[in-house]
């Protein structure tokens, strides 16, 4: 199959009141996990690379990699821009073959975010590429921050509505207590904030930082509106700590694919886990 949008996946996802995984890829093996993982679950999935993937492997060794693997796959895939900050590089992913990007403007003053967000729909609407925005900052598990600097940080629901009206946006990424990274404790979702922002909009609601939130706390979040969801760091857990195991049990070990092999396996476990919890197996 070629690559579907993300639009396309969170529409059926939403028709079936599920969620699904959004997996950060950086190199082959990663790729090759994500999609042996959607296999295996028979389940959709969406491939994404952040900035600093594109620039560690290559905006058309990322695209290559995933338009071979859709082709392949026999289950939708879609290939996404992760937490892309500038117009250029949204540009760039669709040129390049993209289904899907994110723009970023979390940083930027509301309208700044608008007014960037609209410049990349208008584009991406001429070519059939989906666009997720993000809304209240999503920061990381290194953040030390104040009960009211995090409070801050969430996404305000009225200002999610004015969003979105303002946009027409085809998903929206808030901040509801969750970050990017390994955490220090158990992560605590403000599900409140949550249901309020999903009466106000009607677009799929995107969680990050979902790497170690709790399953019963996906299941919530997924309950409550939330149809893709992003996880990176349990992957570089798995991937990693197999390779550190390896080369530890055998340190003359110089064969990459005896190390690379085993990542990729466990990689791939991890991401069925996920898939699981997402509720989205079975649904290719
Ligand atoms: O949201 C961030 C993702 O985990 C990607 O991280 O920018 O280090 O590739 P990265
Ligand atoms: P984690 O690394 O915390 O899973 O977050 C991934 C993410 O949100 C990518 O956009
Ligand atoms: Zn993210």
């Amino acid at each position: 199959m070629a690559l579907v949008t993300v639009s396309e996946i969170l529409q059926r996802a939403e028709e079936g009141k599920y969620a699904v995984g959004a997996f950060n890829c950086n190199n082959m093996e990663i790729v090759q996990a994500i999609i042996g993982a959607a296999e295996a679950e028979k389940s959709p999935v969406i491939i994404q690379a952040s900035q600093g993937a594109i620039k560690y492997a290559g905006l058309d060794w990322i695209t290559g990699m995933a338009k071979l693997a859709a082709q392949q796959a026999g289950v939708p895939v879609a290939l996404h821009l992760d937490h892309g900050t500038s117009f250029e590089q949204c540009m760039q992913c669709i040129k390049a073959g993209f289904t899907s990007v994110m723009f970023d403007g979390s940083k930027l003053p509301l309208e700044e975010n608008i007014a960037e967000t609209n410049r990349v729909l208008a584009v991406a609407r001429a070519v059939g590429v989906s666009v997720e925005a993000e809304l209240g900052k999503i920061g990381g598990t290194e953040d030390d921050i104040t009960v009211s600097e995090r409070e801050a940080m969430l996404t305000d629901p009225q200002e999610a509505k004015e969003f979105v009206e303002r946009t027409g946006v085809d998903s929206l990424a808030v901040a509801i207590g969750t970050a990017h990274g390994q955490y220090k404790g158990e992560p605590k979702l403000d599900f409140e904030r949550l249901k309020e922002i999903k009466s106000l909009v009607n677009v799929p609601i995107v969680l990050h930082g979902s790497s170690g939130v709790p399953d019963e706390a996906i299941k919530k979040a997924i309950s409550l509106g939330v149809r893709k969801v992003n996880i990176d760091t349990n992957i570089r857990e798995a991937f990693t700590n197999t390779m550190r195991r390896v080369i530890n049990e055998k340190p003359g070990e110089i064969d990459p694919r005896k190390i690379l092999g085993p990542a990729r396996e466990a990689a791939m476990e991890i991401i069925r886990e996920k898939i699981r919890v997402f509720g989205s197996s079975g649904r290719a």
